[in-house]
């Protein structure tokens, strides 16, 4: 490296070319529901969802700093992951607009903790916010299992900014 040369890790990223690379990941898709102010449910579409860890049972997803549903998510301690089936990319999209009646016409009932477990999810997972840790431009949240079910539907998945199902096993 010259006396002039920038280093790698010093220069700007490409913030879309960084995205583009990243959607190589092929992901499930969840929406992630908890209760707001005045009991109001209270959801978001995510893919950031990852499984942590089996003993203890823990999850990890990460929240925008800029989403306007982050005050629930730091005031209530409990959430639901409520994993997608491939009949529901309308849920996807619907949960991924800031709107005031998200939840309407959509089938839930209250969880364990009085979070929202859509009724359209081909698996849910509720859990106790174990820990928040606000890295970047997200935060990340660190849930415990407390309760989990599963339907057996197929998951949607998204790749590429796009939705797509399973083909099947290769
Ligand atoms: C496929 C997909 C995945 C997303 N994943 C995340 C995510 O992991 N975290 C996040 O904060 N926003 C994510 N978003 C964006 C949010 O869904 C969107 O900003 C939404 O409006 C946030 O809800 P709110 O406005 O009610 O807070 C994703 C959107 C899509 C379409």
């Amino acid at each position: 490296m010259n006396a002039h040369s920038v280093p790698l890790a010093e220069q700007p990223i490409d913030a879309r070319a960084l995205r583009d690379v990243l959607g190589h990941f092929a992901t499930g898709v969840t929406v992630i529901t908890t209760i707001g102010d005045n009991n109001a449910a209270v959801g978001l579409t995510a893919n950031s969802f990852s499984s942590v860890s089996l003993d203890p049972p823990l999850v990890a997803w990460s929240l925008s700093l800029n989403a306007p549903s982050l005050s629930a998510f730091r005031q209530h301690p409990a959430f639901a992951i409520n994993i997608l089936c491939d009949q529901s990319k309308e849920l996807a999209l619907k949960f991924a607009r800031p709107a005031p009646d998200k939840f309407e016409n959509v089938d839930w009932h209250a969880g364990e903790d009085g979070v929202p477990v859509l009724q359209a999810a081909a698996a849910t997972i509720e859990c106790q916010t174990e820990t928040r840790i606000p890295t970047g431009d997200h935060e990340i949240y660190l849930g415990r299992v407390i309760n989990f079910k599963q339907t057996g539907r197929r998951p949607l998945v998204f790749h590429k900014g796009e939705f797509a199902s399973l083909g099947g096993s290769i």
